[in-house]
Order: C-alpha cells, then structure tokens, then sequence
C-alpha cells in the first residue's frame, strides 16, 4: 500500500533535495500541528524572490516552524555528522521507520556509475519519463557541491548575512541519500539555547538556475574551543585564477534572487559551493580571527 501511494507521489513530484535531520525547521511541513511524514516542503528551490522571502525559506514560513524543544543537529568538532539529502522526507529514515529508503534521494535502486547518456550526457532524472530532476546534474562529478553554514546567533531573526560563516563543504554533493559533513575542530560550542545552522546548495546547471537554504538549530558538541569566528565577506568567482579567491571565512552565496544577491560569476557560470568559489572541501578552518 505504501509502495501505491508513493509510486504516484513521485510521479508528480518536481522535486529538489533538502536535509533530513534532526533540528532541522519545516520537518513535518509548515502547518502548525501537523507532522507530515510526506512533505517535500523543505526542499523547494529559492528563485528570483525578495531579500524578504528567500532569507531563512521564509517564503513558505520556514523560520516559524522550529523543531522541538532541545532538539538539535548536533556537529561533533573535528569529526563529521551525517544528514540525509532526499527528495521527500518519506525517503529518509524520518518517516515510516525508514521503510522507503534506498541508497538514493527518491528511494529508487540503481547502479553506480549513475550518469547522463549522450554527449555532452543528458541531465539525470528520477523517472524514465524525464520528471523528477531534482539532482540538477549530469554525474556524480557535475553535482555543485553543498555547504553548511553556522551563526552564534540563537534567535533566527538575529541571524544575518554578516554573522553567518560557511563551516563545511562536501563537493560531490548532493548525490547519495546519506552524506557526511565535516566539522572544524575549533568551532566553539553554542550557547544553551544553540545555534542556527543553514543547509546551502546552488546545482551548476540542469534546470532552473536556482538555490537552496534550509534552517536548523544546531549545537557544536565536545569542544572546549575559545576561538572565535572572523566576520565572512562574500565569496568571489576565482576559477580561472586562485589569486582572487576570498581568503578567510565566507558568506553563504545568495544568486539569482530579485535582491539580496552577494555574488556573481561570468556569463554561462554558477556561482558553485567549490573551488570555483574559493572553497576548500571539508571543514573550512580558516575561518577563525586568531
Ligand atoms: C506554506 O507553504 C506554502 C507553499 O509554499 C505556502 O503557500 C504557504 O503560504 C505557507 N504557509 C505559511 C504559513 O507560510
Ligand atoms: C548582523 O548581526 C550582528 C550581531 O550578530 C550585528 O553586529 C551586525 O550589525 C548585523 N549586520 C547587519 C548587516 O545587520
């Protein structure tokens, strides 16, 4: 019966990919009192809107659906936590006892190597009908690449552009359900009330040219770091030349929105969380003042 009702989910699905985690906002959907083991809220792209709507998925009222009290992402420093980038949450272990879930983000079986066919390879899609291109991507070395931001900021609507830092960086990501991210060993812990972390993902290509950020409450855990995080400038385009990349702790990318945009790249680019952008992979160490 599960498998009926989710066949013709995903048939008509236009979906993206978000992070399935513990103290993430919008797990259950932006209905207050409904825990919705079934939403594809949290993972709609973020295009051509306002400062006003796209900051904090505020657009679809993401920011006043926290999770529960205490509950937390929690980042082990210097280590890696790992979140779980799906579709749908019915395709992460967050729902249905985790009964749908593949190594994939649509709960699909299939073969690596996943690729596009033809040349240059198509785009890759969920379905044989073309629906479901929710990866923007042609393989597993044409993904954008994800990232994870962190601010010391407990209250959500005192987190700005100027006090959140891009922490980590996965490359070859979003591609497989489970994921890793690691974590700097000098983050500081939070305080009591915790952080607010925001998941971040611009795809390179294969369908609208859009982004994505994702709200959470987030705890740094077994650290005794006194170290503190520098002020992030935005991120600048330095592919063809390593010199103009920006040193130091960066700003989250905000692209293609009708305003709040910090970053830009030439004519047929993205604007990618990599090297394109003078990201490193893994924990950004670099991003303290001392
Ligand atoms: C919930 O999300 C839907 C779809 O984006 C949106 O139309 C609606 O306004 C949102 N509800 C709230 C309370 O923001
Ligand atoms: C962002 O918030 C910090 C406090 O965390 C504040 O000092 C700073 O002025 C704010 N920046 C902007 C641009 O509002």
């Amino acid at each position: 019966m599960l498998f009926i009702l989710f066949a013709g989910f995903a048939a008509t699905a236009s979906a993206h990919i978000a992070s399935w985690n513990k103290g993430m906002y919008c797990k259950g959907g932006n209905e207050t009192g409904i825990d919705n083991q079934n939403t594809n809220l949290a993972v709609d792209p973020l295009y051509d809107l306002e400062y006003e709507q796209w900051w904090q998925q505020r657009v679809r009222g993401c920011h006043l659906m926290p999770p529960p009290d205490g509950e937390f992402l929690e980042l082990p420093a210097g280590k890696a936590f790992k979140t779980e980038l799906a579709n749908n949450r019915a395709f992460t272990t967050l729902s249905y006892d985790g009964e749908l879930v593949s190594q994939w983000q649509d709960g699909k079986e299939r073969n690596m190597p996943w690729r596009g066919v033809g040349n240059p390879p198509d785009c890759l899609m969920s379905n044989p009908d073309g629906a479901g291109g929710e990866l923007h991507a042609r393989s597993l070395e044409t993904v954008g690449g994800t990232a994870w931001a962190i601010s010391y900021e407990s209250d959500i609507d005192l987190v700005n552009m100027t006090n959140l830092v891009v922490f980590s960086i996965h490359y070859f990501s979003p591609f497989f359900r489970e994921t890793w991210y690691d974590v700097p060993a000098d983050l500081p812990p939070c305080p009591e009330e915790g952080c607010y972390c925001a998941w971040l993902w611009i795809p390179d290509g294969c369908g609208q040219p859009n982004m994505y950020m994702q709200n959470h409450r987030c705890k740094v855990t077994g650290s005794t770091s006194t170290r503190r995080l520098g002020t992030p400038k935005p991120p600048v385009y330095c592919e063809d030349d390593l010199s103009k990349c920006t040193k130091g702790p960066k700003q989250m990318m905000a692209w293609n929105q009708a305003s709040g945009n910090n970053v830009a790249a030439p004519n047929g680019k993205t604007p990618t969380y990599n090297q394109r952008m003078g990201f490193l992979p893994g924990a950004q160490n670099d991003i303290f003042v001392d």
